[in-house]
């Protein structure tokens, strides 16, 4: 191989590795939850919260599983068995990667569905519904596509399809150089939101929503789910992560990478809640809304734009998009590891995960309309399968995650591995790593629970 031609492999391996990590981490989580768990949790506070997760416990975590997806280089169940194997540690580790496979399952599940609304507003986008529309036609329109099964169950079904299509004929990997050319331009949209939003009147009052913290508003489940929402929106604690590792070469900087989409990832989700923020205040909304609170509010933007109809489904589009690069890497760790281990054809292994995903995602369906009144501790089907995984699962495996690279893994293998050169990056890597993430995650379980 010519010098020039190693060269570019490299650097197509790098971007690779970058196009299918911001592809999982940029998603629904960025345009859709994050703005409505902000809302849901007081504002400041809760935002303060997220970044200082997304920073302290999501950066070093994100190598840390890069870093063991390199090392092991198969299914995430696999890998880490074999890298237990290789620190002579128990085998039990690879429970850590059905941790994993399990929570990419449930958060599917529901991810199809809000995916479907999605996909569902392009058509009434383009219809040129909204035109001139106020706030209350914008919430009629989305109670009216949530109280109906018939219709979710209809783009639910599309979108799982469209997933395990993707999944089984093996096209991620090009559908992954779109992200490239989608990706940046969804920013440009959030950027036109922005600007919509500085006119509404109500940008001041947004801005200081989202920015300025009033910690009488954020409870302990707030915390908690500051916490689960960083390690959900960087797609980390389930292996999608570890599986994209075994992209990269070995030279390739881990920490620069992941700080990339890291920043990257933070960076959507902020655009999106300052378009938000400022649209529920100038049309006197409740920040509280829940999960319909993107759906009420970004439709009654592009109704007042100029080629708004067309602008809209355009959003939606690439929303749709992002959902679909996400989806991908939520069902990866299932396709793997039953294409390795119980060989199957990546096609029956895409087929029978994603089709128990759409079974389990009519549960979602119904939490909003016929099953609305079932509820454990107070949370319907929909919110106690995102608490369970997003708050729970996805924390617990980021820090076995961590606990593994930080204490079990040889320090001279991690050290080998992440390439941070002569400087202190390792040593802060390693301090974050075994000690600010299980006690950060520790912390905010029992804040959680009401014991501090
Ligand atoms: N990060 C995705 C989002 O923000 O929409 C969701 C996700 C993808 C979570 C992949 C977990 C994952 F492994």
């Amino acid at each position: 191989m010519t010098d020039a031609r190693r060269v570019h492999t490299q650097w197509s391996s790098r971007m690779a590795f970058i196009l299918a990590a911001s592809g999982s981490a940029i998603g629904l989580g960025n345009i859709w939850k994050f703005p409505y768990l902000t809302g849901d949790n007081g504002g400041g506070a809760f935002v303060l919260v997220y970044l200082l997760c997304v920073a302290a416990l999501g950066v070093p975590i994100m190598m840390a599983e890069t870093m063991l997806g390199r090392r092991g280089r198969q299914s995430p169940i696999n890998t880490m068995l074999a890298l237990a194997d290789e620190a002579k540690a128990s085998p039990l580790w690879h429970y850590v990667g059905w941790v994993g496979v399990l929570a990419g399952f449930l958060i599917l599940s529901y991810y199809s569905v809000i995916a479907g609304w999605a996909m569902a507003y392009i058509p009434k986008m383009s219809s040129g519904m909204f035109s001139h529309s106020d706030a209350a036609k914008a919430g009629e329109v989305f109670r009216e596509l949530q109280g109906s099964s018939q219709l979710q169950f209809i783009w639910h079904t599309l979108f799982m399809t469209a997933t395990m299509a993707i999944v089984s004929m093996g096209v991620s990997a090009g559908l992954e150089k779109w992200t490239r050319y989608l990706m940046p331009l969804l920013f440009v949209m959030l950027i036109l939101l922005d600007g919509y939003a500085m006119t509404t009147g109500g940008f001041g009052q947004g801005i200081a929503f989202l920015f300025k913290p009033d910690f009488s508003r954020l409870g302990g489940e707030g915390v908690l789910a500051a916490m689960g929402q960083a390690f959900f929106s960087l797609g980390l604690g389930m292996g999608a992560i570890m599986v994209y590792g075994s992209y990269l070469p070995s030279h390739v900087s881990i920490a620069r990478a992941s700080l990339f989409v890291a920043a990257a990832d933070t960076i959507v989700a902020l655009l999106a809640g300052v378009a938000i923020f400022p649209i529920v205040f100038a049309n006197h909304l409740a920040p509280t809304m829940g999960e319909g609170l993107i759906f009420q509010t970004l439709p009654v933007a592009f109704g007042q734009m100029p080629a708004g109809a067309t602008v809209g489904a355009l959003f939606f589009l690439l929303m749709f998009f992002a959902a679909i690069t996400s989806s991908i890497a939520l069902i990866e760790p299932a396709v793997a590891w039953l294409s390795e281990n119980r060989g199957m054809s990546r096609s029956a292994a895409a087929f029978w995960s994603g089709a128990a995903c759409w079974l389990i995602g009519l549960g979602t369906i119904f939490s909003f309309n016929d099953w609305a009144g079932y509820t454990w501790f107070g949370k319907n089907f929909f919110e106690l399968i995102d608490f369970l995984t997003s708050d729970l699962m996805l924390p617990v495996g980021g820090v076995l995650v961590a606990v593994f690279a930080g204490w079990i893994m040889r320090p001279a293998d991690s050290e080998a591995e992440l390439e941070m050169g002569a400087g202190s990056g390792y040593r802060v890597w390693q301090f974050l790593i075994r000690y600010i993430a299980p006690a950060g995650v520790g912390l905010v379980f029992l804040r959680a629970v009401g014991v501090i």
